[in-house]
């Protein structure tokens, strides 16, 4: 009796719950395969494994090489594979194409009606199954434990349930963890819609999607399916409610009372109350002709036609899955005489990956060198020289702008352009080529941009340091016209806090981000610009998680971490963007920039 109470404790420890869903008559049922043509589910073989997926969830997506693997593993060792598309009225043809795209090797079949997923009790994709011969549920959860929630991966995986639970099964065992509860998008089954007066899809919802997720939910941009139709958002009410009231979505990491920026996305208490509650009674939609019209795809370039196109050398390949890549590309801009830069947009080739890009200007010739007949290297925490000048960052979402009229960045002649692209795989190989467009002024610029750059190089964080805080400290040399703010630390990082104190003792909270991401590395522009006296003192705090209980910790168990490029090591950087207040003052920043910097050199261990 004890024993089996502790059992059940341990179980509860590790994650695992037990219900038992009524399998019931599924082997009679007839299922429409994805490629065309009917099936019945295999009864011959040792065990059968089911994969739940949707064609656009991210997460399930990602697992595919992963899925790929295990159906061809055990299929040779007598356990059938069969992937299931568990979305309520999916269009044959979607699935058609997905499973064209994403091939597991093994039959992918529809269940428009949830037959299937409810039979099995799967609540969200990807979740696998594991059915015994005699339709015993074996085994019901996640793939293994690399997502702790959405938006929360860990490097690699640290338990494998379902490969525990195939393993048990083959040899008459029970699976050691027989439930699990995987991370991904809820499987929606219908809810009848109630006679609520509640909020509709037409008057309440749509103005929230179209104005808050749209700009990245439509074709041609990041997200990974269009928010742009009753159907669109009907069909994952329950995901966008839920990704809704985390604040997963719209991505925004900046926290309130720190500064108020441009473009904020973050949404109100009383836009997560509407979604959700929509969500909960159904998804109505409410008077269809009121809805308002969404906004259009995206076409061509935000700024205009640009004055220079180019192009990464040749089309890039991503792989289907592993880490992310930074890319460095050399662009050379062949420039016969000065020119003065106004604006700069990057069109991503393939939203699909292009997580975030950033441009360097090299009048070193390094980047010819790294890149040597190559078009590019791959590199990480820098494009491996002293940047001539940094263009605006391509974040997805962002806004790009030209510089505030007058204002330009001098390019001279022979300086060569490196496009540093931070890639996402997604699954399957993916190609991607992306542009930048540059846009020229004849005018001779009264200003340039110039800002302040902190941060530290004094980083030794213990293994299983669960807050460790880095500090650094900048006087201002002259008078800082504040435009932007940007930070910047890799994987350990979990807070960052910047604070400037006017010489009058006032103070200013410049930024905050409480729940650091290193996939979301946006340049914030504050919606009043404000200007810094000289002498004000900024203040700058990094807080870092080096113990197991940070879920993005690279290292298991964890290992002391210091300085560096790698994603594996740890960075501590702020830069402050804006104009000199007096004419010519840029110099008087880059030369405090690099003395503060040197600084910062010397106080490394
Ligand atoms: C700045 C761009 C951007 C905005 C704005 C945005 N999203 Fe997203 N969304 C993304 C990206 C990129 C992903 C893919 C995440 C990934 O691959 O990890 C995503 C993924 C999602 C997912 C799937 C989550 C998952 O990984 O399973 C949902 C649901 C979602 N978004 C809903 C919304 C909703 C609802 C809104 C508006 C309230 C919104 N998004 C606004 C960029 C955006």
């Amino acid at each position: 009796m004890r024993i089996a109470v502790l059992l059940l404790g341990l179980a509860a420890l590790l994650g695992c719950g037990q219900d038992e869903p009524a399998l019931g008559s599924l082997w009679k049922e007839k299922f429409a395969l994805a490629q065309g043509g009917e099936y019945l589910l295999p009864t011959s073989p040792k065990a059968i494994l089911f994969f739940l997926i949707r064609p656009d969830c991210p997460i399930s997506n990602a697992y595919h090489p992963e899925i790929k693997r295990l159906a061809k593993e055990y299929e040779a060792r007598g356990i059938a594979s069969v992937v299931v598309y568990a979305e309520a009225g999916l269009e044959p043809w979607k699935a058609e194409c997905h499973s064209f795209e994403f091939d597991a090797g093994c039959p992918a079949i529809l269940d428009p009606k949830l037959v299937l997923a409810r039979g099995l009790g799967a609540t969200v994709t990807p979740e696998a199954a594991v059915v015994s011969q005699a339709g015993e549920l074996l085994y019901r959860g996640r793939i293994d434990d690399q997502y702790l929630e959405v938006g929360r991966r860990r490097p690699e995986a640290v338990r494998h349930d379902l490969r525990d639970a195939l393993e048990a099964a083959l040899t008459g065992r029970p699976a050691p963890c027989p439930r699990t509860q995987s991370v991904g998008c809820p499987i929606q089954y219908p809810v009848p819609a109630g006679k609520s007066e509640g909020p509709t899809f037409a008057k309440d919802v749509a103005p929230i999607l179209f104005a808050r997720c749209a700009p990245c939910h439509r074709p041609g941009e990041v997200g990974p399916f269009p928010l742009l139709s009753y159907e669109d958002a009907k069909k994952r009410a329950i995901q966008i409610s839920r990704v809704a009231e985390d604040r997963l979505m719209p991505p925004w990491k900046a926290a309130p009372g720190y500064g108020e920026f441009l473009h904020e996305r973050r949404l109100s208490d009383n836009e997560i109350a509407t979604l959700k509650r929509w969500a909960v009674e159904g998804a109505p939609l409410g008077n269809a002709r009121a809805i308002p019209s969404p906004p259009g795809p995206k076409a061509g370039w935000t700024l205009g036609p640009p004055d220079l196109v180019l192009e990464i050398p040749e089309t890039y390949r991503v792989p289907a899955e592993g880490e992310d890549v930074n890319m460095h590309f050399l662009l050379p801009l062949d420039l016969s005489k000065e020119r003065y830069l106004r604006g700069l947009e990057v069109r991503p080739g393939n939203p699909r990956v292009v997580h975030h890009a950033v441009g360097f200007l090299d009048q070193s010739g390094t980047a010819r060198r790294l890149s040597a007949r190559r078009g590019g290297y791959a590199r990480f925490g820098g494009p491996g020289f002293v940047p001539a000048g940094i263009t605006p960052r391509y974040v997805p979402g962002q806004v790009p702008e030209s510089f505030e009229p007058g204002t330009a960045i001098t390019l001279g002649k022979g300086w060569d352009y490196v496009l540093e692209i931070h890639y996402h795989p997604s699954g399957k190989e993916e190609m991607d080529r992306t542009a930048v467009g540059f846009y020229f002024t004849d005018e001779k610029p009264k200003r340039a941009p110039t800002g302040v750059l902190m941060g530290s190089e004094d980083i030794d964080i213990p293994a299983g340091e669960k807050s460790y805080l880095v500090r650094d400290i900048y006087r201002l040399p002259a008078d800082l016209e504040v435009r932007d703010i940007w930070a910047h630390m890799h994987m350990l990082g979990r807070e960052v806090v910047v604070e400037a104190e006017l010489p009058d003792g006032k103070n200013i909270p410049m930024l905050k981000i409480a729940d650091w991401d290193y996939n979301w590395q946006e340049t914030y522009r504050y919606r009043n610009p404000f200007s810094l006296p000289r002498g004000t003192v900024i203040r700058a705090q990094f807080r870092y998680d080096n113990s197991d209980g940070n879920p993005k910790n690279p290292n298991h168990p964890p290992k002391r971490v210091t300085l560096g490029e790698k994603t594996t090591d740890e960075m501590a950087g702020i830069w402050i963007g804006g104009f000199a207040a007096q004419e010519g003052g840029e110099r008087i920043f880059s030369t405090a920039n690099l003395s503060h910097y040197r600084e910062l050199q010397r106080r490394r261990r």
